[in-house]
């Protein structure tokens, strides 16, 4: 049985996150594996390998699905947020800002990004712990919301609204500890991001005596690729607590936000729970908690990124040499890999594949998808179900919407991949793929090195 044929009947209705492949993905009359209405192998012909791509009705009905859940168990205003730093360029940020989502950007990199695809500057907030002076300044003139994260950020903050309106949020760090990677938890009160619980307080009492800086709410996230709902629920509470207390120092508080961090669904092993169910999470777990303490419902910000992207996405490669060890293991290598996705060696993320130019074909060999890369930890996949592979098959590794072209680097100096939107049986190029000349665009040559 292959993964395609392994997803329960009537798959559509579920959530993105729940599914290992893009919604639109299915076997054609070729069986080869189709996505958007376009043949995978197909597009490798055409586009060239790795190649990323990106399954819009996939992305939508993620956004869509988190709209309606607000809508449905929010009673109160609402705004969703795409976490940028999962994969920002140009058609991303269009797409999701037209499903009617804002955006939270990290850097004045992915601010550009999001201003440039026509993003509403009302609808961004800027987060990050180390932000620069002039992307400070960035953010004050395009009129975005700074989530400022310490001391630091503050002053410089303060010293910004003598000359312009500054509107902000805080960021503090929950102090709970959510079972996930260590590189990708940041709730724990160990963490670089936010004000620590006990600073809190100090920090409402500056803002109070600076009227100039409208701080309108507050921030927390949890960590990324979490499957316990009570992690949300928890810090929904706190997030409200923090509020009243804000409010009593005379704060407008009128906006809270609880971060992203809804997992996916990697492997057949991952079970993670519905966008529906983790909205409805957070959304009673802040409306409970405001009706407790007599609390008017604030705006209720989320910023999903990896639930967004991740699962619309697919990365599809070129099978390249083998390498059969007795006894041991076999190597299957591809012609890309911790250049194009960094997670496996980073974080020890695990992925499954399937072979889009024989998609039916019995899953009979375990063999290890290994990267071109030069480091022996650039294995993508340690243990593969597939078919026997010959070079030139068109390998797929599922669910790489989420920091892996965000994450990309040209290590070995190996151009980085393209990126294709497919929908409707067509493909649409939204990521052109790095040429040699790209990749020589930076160098400089003193002149008495020059051959
Ligand atoms: C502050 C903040 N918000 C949102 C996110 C998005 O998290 P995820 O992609 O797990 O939804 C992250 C990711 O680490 C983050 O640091």
């Amino acid at each position: 049985m292959t993964l395609l044929t392994q997803r329960p009947a009537g798959q559509d209705t579920l959530s993105p996150n729940q599914q290992l492949l893009p919604l639109t993905a299915q076997a054609n009359a070729l069986d080869h594996l189709e996505i958007g209405g376009c043949d995978v192998v197909e597009l490798v012909a055409r586009f060239g390998s790795p190649l990323y791509i990106v399954d819009e009705v996939t992305l939508r009905t993620a956004c869509q699905q988190y709209q309606a859940a607000f809508e449905q168990y929010y009673p109160g205003p609402f705004q969703v947020l795409y976490a940028s730093k999962a994969w920002s360029c140009l058609a991303i940020c269009a797409l999701v800002s037209q499903e009617g989502l804002g955006l939270d950007v990290v850097s004045g990199g992915e601010l550009v990004t999001a201003l440039q695809a026509g993003v509403d500057p009302a609808r961004i907030y800027f987060h990050g712990n180390n932000k620069s002076a002039p992307e400070i300044d960035l953010a004050i003139r395009t009129g975005v919301t700074l989530v400022v994260d310490n001391d630091w950020e503050l002053e410089q903050v303060c010293r910004g609204a003598e000359h312009a309106p500054v509107r902000i949020m805080v960021r503090f760090t929950p102090g709970l500890d959510c079972h996930t990677h260590a590189y990708i938890r940041t709730g724990q009160r160990d963490s670089k991001f936010g004000f620590d619980l006990d600073a809190l307080a100090g920090v409402f009492q500056r803002l109070a005596q600076r009227p100039a800086v409208q701080c309108v709410g507050l921030h927390a996230h949890n960590g990324s690729q979490i499957f316990a709902l009570e992690h949300p629920q928890d810090l929904a509470g706190i997030l409200v607590d923090w509020m009243a207390k804000g409010m009593a120092y005379g704060l407008p508080l009128t906006e809270l936000n609880v971060g992203g961090g809804l997992g996916i669904r990697y492997t057949t092993a991952d079970d993670p729970p519905s966008i529906a169910a983790w909205v409805q999470t957070v959304a009673k777990g802040v409306a409970s908690a405001c009706q407790q303490r007599q609390l008017p419902l604030p705006k209720l910000l989320c910023e999903p990124g990896r639930s967004i992207i991740g699962p619309a996405v697919v990365t599809a490669y070129t099978v390249g040499s083998s390498k059969v060890i007795p006894g041991v293991r076999t190597y299957v290598a591809v012609d890309g890999g911790m250049s194009d996705n960094p997670r496996p060696i980073t974080y020890q993320a695990e992925y499954e594949a399937v072979l889009a130019n024989r998609l039916g074909a019995a899953a009979t060999e375990t063999v290890t998808v290994a990267g071109k890369h030069c480091e022996s930890g650039d294995i993508l996949i340690q243990t593969a179900h597939l078919p026997p592979t010959v070079p030139g098959d068109v390998l797929v590794v599922l669910a790489t919407g989420a920091y892996n072209a965000s994450m990309a680097s040209n290590y070995n100096r190996v151009p980085r991949p393209a990126a294709v939107l497919v929908h409707a049986s067509e493909a649409s190029l939204i990521v052109r793929r790095e040429t040699y000349t790209d990749l020589l665009r930076q160098d400089c040559l003193p002149s008495r090195l020059a051959p």
